[in-house]
């Protein structure tokens, strides 16, 4: 199954990205009557979440590599990343002691908190001193991957027992600084944010492949 890396530059564009991806997480494209198997779904959400990982290891390296400053330590402390607060397990052995449902709540809450600062980060991309297509190119790809992980997330969800309810995630705030008028300070919110961004991007891929092997394998597989 091919997802759509095109994108989205209009309203238009990103409702039709949105209502594909629905079609695409409810319904196998090969059985048009048939339902995406729970199977299934994981090995696509595990492939999002694959993806959007390395993407996002792409941007914080080429920030780092182009505008990382050594002269910001020890002076300035980066910010606690917004999704702090919403636990997760620190060690594969709390990880396995960890009921599927709530890692999944978990997921989907750092999930649904980057909606918003990526939707900034975008648009703040080309106020960099030395504006990166690439790196717009890659982040805006971050931002619709994070839209259908969640759709994916949601429908997962959806078929556990448990009632899903709107998560009411931590919000970010870091707006000012990144569209600060001093170069220094919007440069270390940006160095901040991709930060933030490659880690709940790795720890979102690694707790879905702990989930995967879980529940479509039995435990029994090797990562
Ligand atoms: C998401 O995390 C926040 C912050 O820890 C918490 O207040 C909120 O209840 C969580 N939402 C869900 C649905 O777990
Ligand atoms: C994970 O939990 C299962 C039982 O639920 C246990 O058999 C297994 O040894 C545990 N693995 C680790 C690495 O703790
Ligand atoms: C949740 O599942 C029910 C069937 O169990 C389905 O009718 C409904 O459309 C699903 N909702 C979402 C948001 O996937």
């Amino acid at each position: 199954m091919q997802l759509t890396m095109t994108l989205p530059s209009s309203a238009g564009m990103c409702m039709l990205l949105l209502v594909s991806s629905l079609l695409l997480w409810e319904h196998a494209a090969s059985k048009p009557t048939g339902v995406v198997s729970t199977e299934d779904l994981y090995d696509r959400v595990v492939e999002q979440s694959h993806v959007t990982y390395n993407l996002a290891a792409d941007i914080y390296h080429e920030f780092d590599s182009n505008f990382f400053k050594s002269s910001w330590f020890p002076k300035r402390m980066p910010r606690i990343c917004h999704t702090a607060s919403i636990h997760t397990p620190d060690s594969r052995q709390e990880v396995n002691e960890t009921k599927t449902e709530d890692l999944l709540k978990a997921i989907v809450n750092i999930t649904n908190a980057w909606e918003e600062p990526l939707k900034h980060l975008v648009s703040a991309m080309p106020s960099l001193p030395k504006p990166s297509d690439n790196m717009l190119k890659t982040t805006n790809a971050v931002k619709a991957k994070n839209i259908v992980l969640l759709e994916g997330l949601k429908t997962i969800l959806n078929r556990t027992q448990i009632v899903y309810e709107e998560t009411d995630s931590p919000v970010w705030s870091g707006l000012s600084e990144l569209k600060s008028a001093d170069e220094d300070t919007q440069l270390f919110a940006f160095y901040s944010l991709v930060r933030c961004l490659k880690r709940d991007t790795h720890k979102i891929d690694t707790f879905l492949k702990v989930l995967r092997c879980r529940v479509v394998f039995n435990s029994e597989c090797l990562f």
